[in-house]
């Protein structure tokens, strides 16, 4: 047999399948994975099953998105960033993953260079060494997970070409500040480099945070593709329903690798989409206060564990240290079998710093019952 790609020969069976296994065998709760296991809003299922009725929705969209979408997330940044994005600058994508690969491809070529802040979502290293490119990382610092100039500065050569951000930021619950995203977008405008902005968790912010994308910092809206999705906002991660947005030029690279990837994103949940995001308004103070709760139960209770929680500023996951000596493999293993509780060993969303492996993740989108039962266990 002729050699298959290089590079999908090395990528692995992920940790989270091992976890996952492992959890199922000895029936423990499950907090590592990301998403909730409560059902979403009935009204927004409803716009689904409607939807899925009407024959014609179920064809092929257009490639860059059903119009009523596009034109429904164009009103949406406007009306929560004053964030102009015509209709020919956004692009309905398979979840906002699709939206990832979309974007590297159209940016990359193979031998540029790209930055990845670790702990980093394990996407972005794949998809960036799928283009060819080659993957430089800036190790944010456990407890305060802080952006740091210098740091940032000293892995910038003449071949660098995307800053790849996560805001708010999984897995370390952070949502950057306005000093830190400045950081991000003055070395952006003075090396000429593109960000691609992963917002997925943009309404998951806590304690009074308001979320900037980092598009409307000055200079930044015609260097960044800003992508974000249905999944977390509504609870359905399972709709593949992601987006992207950027300039006109950028776009059309982006629609190039859309169109022969998956050509376009499922149709019936895009006109769900569409008619969500005209009650988007009313429904994110409900959602962040379910989330904001979660959190304080699971924090504050946590806070009597041998484990020190470290708390999240936004998204759905919370990191914990854990007593010197343990490493989170074992750790989580450990857990998993002697306490029936699953969490993420983080080492998997390390490339350099080892400090992933002492530390774990927990996902607290999850039903309160579930999370009282696992606080039970590990307190
Ligand atoms: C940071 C981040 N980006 C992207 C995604 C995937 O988004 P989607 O389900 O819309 O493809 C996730 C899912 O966990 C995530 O955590």
């Amino acid at each position: 047999m002729k050699e298959l790609n290089r590079i999908a020969t090395t990528f692995k069976e992920s940790i989270f399948s091992e976890i996952s296994r492992t959890a199922n065998e000895f029936q423990a709760i499950n907090l590592s994975q990301g998403f909730p296991n409560f059902h979403a809003p009935e009204w927004l299922l409803e716009l689904a099953r409607e939807s899925v009725n009407e024959n014609h929705h179920n064809q092929y969209s257009p490639s860059s998105g059903n119009n009523g979408l596009v034109h429904e997330l164009s009103e949406y940044y406007k009306r929560f960033y004053n964030l102009d994005y015509q209709t020919n600058e956004i692009t309905v994508t398979a979840g906002c993953t699709e939206a990832l690969y979309c974007a590297a491809t159209a940016l990359l070529n193979p031998g540029d260079e790209v930055l990845l802040f670790e702990p980093f979502y394990d996407s972005y290293l794949a998809i960036s060494q799928l283009a060819g490119a080659k993957a430089k990382f800036i190790t944010l610092e456990k407890p305060e997970f802080k952006i740091n100039a210098s740091a940032i500065e000293k892995n910038i050569t003449n071949k660098t070409k995307v800053i790849f951000l996560n805001n708010p930021h999984n897995p370390t619950g952070r949502v950057f500040s306005h000093e830190e995203l400045n950081i991000i977008a003055g070395l952006a405008i003075k090396h000429d480099l593109f960000v691609i902005s992963d917002e997925v968790y943009e309404h998951l912010v806590f304690d009074g945070k308001r979320h900037t994308p980092i598009a409307t910092l000055e200079g930044m809206k015609e260097r960044t593709f800003t992508l974000s999705s249905l999944g977390k906002t509504f609870g359905v991660t399972g709709w593949k329903i992601g987006w992207a947005c950027g300039p006109e030029v950028m776009t059309k690279a982006l629609r190039n690798i859309h169109q022969f990837n998956v050509f376009c994103a499922n149709h019936p949940f895009q006109f769900a989409a569409a008619k969500a995001l005209q009650k988007i308004d009313q429904y994110i103070p409900e959602f962040k206060k379910i989330y904001e709760d979660k959190k304080n139960l699971f924090v504050n209770s946590l806070e009597k564990s041998e484990l020190k929680i470290i708390k999240p500023e936004g998204t759905y996951f919370a990191m914990a240290e854990l007593p010197a000596g343990k490493s989170d493999v074992d750790f989580c293993l450990e857990l998993i079998k002697e306490k029936g509780v699953a969490a993420i060993p983080p080492s998997a969303f390390y490339q350099e710093s080892n400090e992933g492996s002492k530390m774990l993740r927990f996902c607290f989108a999850k039903d309160n019952d579930t999370l009282n039962r696992a606080i039970e266990r590990l307190i």
